[in-house]
C-alpha cells in the first residue's frame, strides 16, 4: 500500500473541485496537507478562507492533519506565503500539487488584456511562484514530488481558451525544464491533464458529468506523488477512470543534406507527406537530444 507518512503535501486551489479531492486523499494517506484556497468565483473574482477552511474541517474529522492557506497563488508573496505555511507548520515540503485555476473564456478577438492577464498569473505565474519556494527547499532536502495541472485546452486545443490554453501548454513547458533541472535532487515534476466534473466544467460536460468524477482523478495524481514514483515529465489524460499518457513527438521527418543547399520552397511543398508523416516519432528527453540526434544526421 502506497501511503504518505511523514510526507507534507501542499495543494493549491483545494477549497473545492478537484483540488479538494486530491487534499482528501493524500491526508487519508497519512500527509499533513495544507490547503490553499482563494475562495473566488470561477473567473477568479472575490476571495475567502471559507473553501479551504471547510476541506480542512473534513479532512480533520476524518482524523487527517491538515491546515488551510488563503493566499493567492498569483503574487510571489503569495507563493512564498503558501510555501512558507507548510514549512512553519510541519517543517518541510514532500509534495507540490499546483492545481489553483481561474477561467475567462473569450473568443480570441474579444478578449481584454485583463483576463488575458489574470489567467495567466494565476495558471501560469502562480505555478512559478508557488513551486519556486517549494523547489528550493526540496532540493536541499534531495527529495520532491510535483505536479502541474494543465488541460487537453492547452495540449489539444479549444475554442475561446486563447487565455487559458496558452498558460496550461506553458505548464508543460515548464515541467520540461524542471524535470532535467529537479532530476539530480531526485525532484520529480509531472502534469495531469484532467477530465472532471466541478463548478469549473458544470456546464461543459452533458450528460458525461456524473461519470466524471474528480475522485477518478486523485488517485492518479497521488501515485505521481508518491516516493515509488520515479517517473518525471510525463504529462498524463486523466478522467472517468481512463489514464494515459500524452506527449509531444518527433517523428522521421524529411531531410536533404545541408552539402546539397537548402531545402527550396518547392521542395518543402513537394515533401509535404514526409515532413507530416507520424512515422519513426520518439520522444525526446530534452531539446539536447533533439539536437544529438540531428547531429547524427548531419554526420551521416
Ligand atoms: P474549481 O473551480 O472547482 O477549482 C479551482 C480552485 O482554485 C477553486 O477552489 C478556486 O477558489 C481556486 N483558486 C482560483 N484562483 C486561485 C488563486 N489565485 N489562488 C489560490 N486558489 C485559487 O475547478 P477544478 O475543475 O477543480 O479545477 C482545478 C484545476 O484543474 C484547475 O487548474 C483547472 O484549470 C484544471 N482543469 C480542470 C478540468 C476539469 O475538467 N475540471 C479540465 C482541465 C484542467
Amino acid at each position: 500500500m502506497i501511503d504518505f507518512q511523514d510526507r507534507v503535501a501542499v495543494v493549491t486551489g483545494a477549497g473545492g473541485g478537484l483540488g479538494r479531492s486530491h487534499a482528501l486523499l493524500l491526508a487519508s494517506r497519512g500527509a499533513a496537507v495544507v490547503v490553499n484556497d482563494f475562495g473566488g468565483t470561477v473567473s477568479g473574482e472575490g476571495s475567502s478562507t471559507e473553501p479551504a477552511h471547510r476541506v480542512v474541517e473534513e479532512i480533520t474529522a476524518a482524523a487527517g492533519v491538515a491546515v488551510a492557506e488563503g493566499s493567492s497563488v498569483a503574487t510571489p508573496e503569495g507563493g512564498e506565503a503558501i510555501v512558507g505555511k507548510a514549512l512553519d507548520e510541519f517543517g518541510r515540503v514532500d509534495i507540490l500539487v499546483n492545481n489553483a485555476g481561474i477561467l475567462r473564456d473569450r473568443s480570441f478577438g474579444k478578449l481584454d488584456w485583463p483576463d488575458l492577464d489574470a489567467v495567466l498569473d494565476v495558471h501560469l505565474k502562480g505555478a512559478f511562484y508557488v513551486t519556486r519556494p517549494a523547489f528550493l527547499h526540496m532540493k536541499e532536502q534531495g527529495y520532491g514530488r510535483i505536479v502541474l495541472t494543465s488541460s487537453g485546452s492547452g495540449v489539444l486545443g479549444n475554442f475561446g481558451q486563447s487565455n487559458y490554453g496558452a498558460a496550461k501548454m506553458g505548464l508543460v513547458g515548464l515541467m520540461n525544464v524542471l524535470k532535467l533541472e529537479g532530476a539530480k535532487y531526485n525532484i520529480n515534476v509531472n502534469a495531469i491533464a484532467p477530465i472532471a466534473h466541478t463548478r469549473m466544467t458544470s456546464e461543459l460536460l452533458g450528460p458525461l458529468a456524473e461519470k466524471l468524477r474528480p475522485e477518478q482523478v486523485s488517485p492518479v495524481v497521488a501515485y505521481l506523488c508518491s516516493e515509488e514514483c520515479e517517473l518525471s515529465g510525463e504529462l498524463w489524460s486523466v478522467g472517468g477512470g481512463k489514464v494515459a499518457r500524452m506527449f509531444i513527438g518527433l517523428a522521421e521527418g524529411y531531410f536533404k543534406d545541408g552539402e546539397e543547399g537548402p531545402p527550396t520552397i518547392e521542395e518543402v511543398a513537394a515533401n509535404l507527406e514526409a515532413i507530416r508523416s507520424e512515422d519513426g516519432y520518439g520522444v525526446p528527453a530534452s531539446s539536447q537530444e533533439e539536437l544529438g540526434k540531428l547531429g547524427q544526421k548531419l554526420a551521416g
